[in-house]
């Protein structure tokens, strides 16, 4: 229950609160899901195929059971009651949905094929390298290009117009691919699972993003009812999106423990992590954009291939965003799976948007070139007033702010279009600038408020905060109704056994929690009025409740105070009317009453059953602006700045909201410089499968970050008018990047990550 402290008198919606539950990491005092420890522990390690493709034609664990220690080995031969889940929309299933130890064939190198399970992690270690395995081997398909061996269907996802016939019609065309590669989610904290079972139930601690879901899952997984799992998941050291569902480690570890009754741990370690839980898929994309020779859009393709695994049908929704982000008559998108040998993918932050708009943005900027016409130009003139994939309005879109503001802060009109024409300082200087969009919705929630006897304040929700500062946002909104002060607001997140709450999925958490956690502490406030005016020897006792409100944590008498009307909305537009001492603490009310506490519980409603929301499309909208430096003598590139303006509606948080542009403008500069995760082709192991060899981008690499936010009430969507914005700030990066890269060196990237070789290519030689 992190708590925290912060001068009351700020206006705390929209201020920049640190994280309260900040003191807890830093000190290490917040328990992570593989920080729990039981009497009786046993732990387990899985053990993975040595192979891409093939079968297991023998196993001998024999000398493993035999070794130090040894409690169980599990594998194909003796893995009891797991059940396939059954894919549905609201409830998830699993991420990867074959249950483990399925059956003997090897889908992908890595795949867990057995897992022992000891006292000690030493010993399970030790046996686990005692395991002998003989394989039928074959060749996995890793084939680099997605299109070739295609035998599926391609699925038209959006269409209006006749693109075709627009494009051979438009005087100026673009017709180019690009290629985005494997990607890894690697948060700091790994995936992992301790279970512990007391007769029919089960607690699950794993690290995950949605532990409703991750209960439901389970439940079915382990063929028990979903009363019966509790999952925990209080801290997590992000995800990324590759929390979003169960991996296989917890029907292992769930599992083990059933079958042993005693708790068992079982971490995925480093290594695992670049196999066994998901990944964003490799994809190809065809763009083809028709325009007038003034630069106005006639036709836009996008046809792309999105990898997936032999087991499931993921989908890298890649032409997400290409219907709406900018205006044109003549559209189409098409979508088609490409299967490799390979573990499964999952989303990955701003799935399909992110590769997608590299895609897209970066065929925007070859388009401008051949226009001769500034990218920026092109966009503003293209932009489009109305959804037209869905033919709605925006609830609210200000993208061509985003672009004007941050061409002004980064000084585009000093740029010169000319590759290789800007200096300084004995280096090459590249600009280049990327567009993002994100969607908004407003998904089910349900909180609850508790006004404490003791003075406090708690609240509950089976959603949790995966690093974004989802405590805080409770906490905020708390304080904003009540006044009271931060450090006596307790915030109780992740834990099914609290009212069900969001998975922290699709930058939606915010906009959820807030109109459940709002009318919580409204229902609440109303109550203890009720108290007040009921119970006898209260100074408000036979006052009428409407007379009476909550400030400072206090209840005043409204006509107390001179001036103000009506009810105030939060607590923070009640001027200083009110000396701190005036009025009566809440807690003493309570007391007064003799009750233990006053509960509401307070719900949102899904904005697609709200007749005002339906008629709108909901989207974040943002730009990044890069720009690089060249040094051409070494080969050197750097990314020198990026700024970074986006529209997510109204910033609860200023702080933690900057950091997630922050955050996801350092991963985007990681996608395009950086990450690629790549595979042996003749057996499907992950090469670079550590993070001695898988790069991201480090504090070493990043570079001078500006964030602004434009914070456009969005009331459409909650009363506060906040979207999302965890995954829209990794969005245009890449093309932002990979056009500076252009600019400053002539050369085009259409294949991330961006390559020495390709630099090299650069007929602009010396400064
Ligand atoms: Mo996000 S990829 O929905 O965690």
């Amino acid at each position: 229950m992190p708590t925290a402290n912060l001068s009351q008198s700020a206006v705390i919606i929209g201020a920049a609160v640190p994280r309260i539950d900040g003191p807890l990491k830093t000190t290490g005092t917040a328990r992570y899901s593989l920080d729990h420890d039981f009497p009786n522990l046993a732990h387990a390690v899985a053990v993975q195929s040595t192979i891409g493709k093939g079968r297991i034609r023998k196993l001998d664990v024999s000398a493993a059971e035999r070794m130090p220690g040894v409690l169980l080995v599990l594998h194909h031969g003796n893995l009891e009651n797991v059940y396939r889940t059954f894919q549905r929309a609201q409830d998830g299933s699993m991420a990867e949905t074959r249950p483990p130890f399925e059956d003997d064939t090897i889908y992908y190198w890595g795949q867990y094929i057995a897992a022992v399970v000891a006292e000690t992690l030493e010993q399970a270690n030790a046996a686990a390298g005692a395991i002998r395995v003989e394989y039928d081997v074959e060749a996995p398909d890793l084939r680099p290009d997605l299109s070739e061996g295609f035998t599926g269907t391609r699925e038209s996802s959006w269409k209006r117009g006749n693109p075709d016939q627009a494009l051979s019609a438009a005087p100026v065309a673009i017709d180019e691919t690009y290629v985005t590669p494997v990607e890894t989610h690697n948060p700091m904290e790994m995936h992992g699972t301790v279970a512990v079972w007391d007769g029919d139930n089960v607690t699950l601690y794993d690290s995950s993003q949605g532990v409703v879901g991750h209960r439901t899952v389970m439940s079915e997984v382990l063929g028990v009812p979903r009363e019966n799992v509790r999952t925990i998941s209080r801290f997590i050291g992000s995800g990324f999106g590759g929390k979003l569902s169960p991996w296989p480690q917890a029907t292992l570890a769930a599992a083990a423990a059933r079958q042993l009754k005693r708790p068992v741990k079982l971490s995925v370690d480093r290594r695992m992590m670049f196999c066994n839980v998901g990944h964003r898929p490799h994809t190809q994309q065809r763009i083809q954009l028709g325009a007038t020779h003034d630069g106005k859009l006639t036709a836009i393709r996008h046809d792309f291939f999105s990898e997936t695994s032999l087991l499931d049908n993921f989908v890298e929704h890649c032409g997400e965003q290409t219907p709406f982000l900018y205006s044109c008559p003549n559209l189409e998108v098409t979508t088609a799976m490409a299967r490799r040998g390979v573990g499964t993918p999952a989303p990955m932050r701003g799935p399909g948007a992110v590769p997608g708009l590299f895609a897209l943005e970066s065929a925007m900027d070859e388009l401008a070139i051949k226009l001769n016409m500034d990218p920026l130009e092109l966009r503003l003139k293209n932009d489009a007033e109305r959804d037209e994939g869905t033919n709605k309005p925006f609830s609210s879109r200000h993208l061509k702010e985003c672009f004007t503001t941050g061409a002004e802060k980064i000084g585009w009109k000093h740029r010169t279009p000319q590759p290789g024409s800007m200096r300084r300082e004995g280096k090459i200087i590249g600009l280049g600038l990327g567009g993002a969009s994100w969607g908004a919705a407003r998904i089910p929630a349900t909180a609850s408020v508790e006004l404490c006897a003791n003075g406090r304040i708690c609240v509950r929700c089976a959603t949790q905060d995966i690093g974004t500062g989802t405590y805080t946002i409770f906490a905020q909104v708390i304080h904003a109704k009540t006044g009271v002060p931060l450090d006596r607001i307790d915030v109780f997140l992740g834990d099914t056994t609290l009212p069900d709450g969001p998975t922290s999925g699709g930058s939606m958490v915010t906009s959820a929690i807030l109109p459940a956690a709002t009318s919580a502490v409204d229902s609440a406030v109303m109550r203890l009025l009720n108290v007040a005016t009921l119970t006898p020897g209260s100074p408000f006792y036979g006052m009428k409740t409407e007379a009476l409100h909550v400030a400072n944590g206090r209840v005043h008498a409204r006509q107390e105070i001179a001036g103000v009307k009506g009810v105030a909305l939060h607590s923070d537009d009640v001027p200083a009317a009110h000396p701190p001492a005036d009025g009566v603490p809440f807690a003493e009310l309570i007391n007064l009453a003799r009750i233990s506490s006053i509960t509401a519980t307070g719900h949102t409603t899904p904005s697609w059953e709200d007749p005002k929301a339906q008629p709108y499309s909901m989207h974040s909208f943002g730009a990044h602006f890069a720009e690089v430096e060249w040094e051409p003598e070494i080969a050197r590139l750097r990314v020198s700045r990026i700024v970074s303006v986006f529209d997510c509606g109204r910033i609860i948080n200023q702080k933690a909201g900057a950091n997630q542009i922050l955050g996801a403008a350092v991963m985007g500069l990681g996608m395009t410089l950086l990450e690629e995760k790549r595979y042996e082709q003749r057996t499907g192991q992950p090469i670079n499968g550590s993070f001695a060899d898988y790069q991201v981008a480090t504090c070493a690499d990043h570079p001078d970050l500006d964030v602004t936010f434009l914070d456009y009430p969005d009331l459409l969507v909650n009363e506060y008018g906040a979207r999302g914005i965890g995954e829209i700030g990794m969005a245009g990066v890449a093309p932002a990047i990979t056009s500076a890269v252009y600019n400053a060196t002539g050369v085009r990237v259409r294949q991330l990550p961006v390559r020495i070789e390709d630099l090299l290519q650069s007929t602009i030689v010396e400064v």
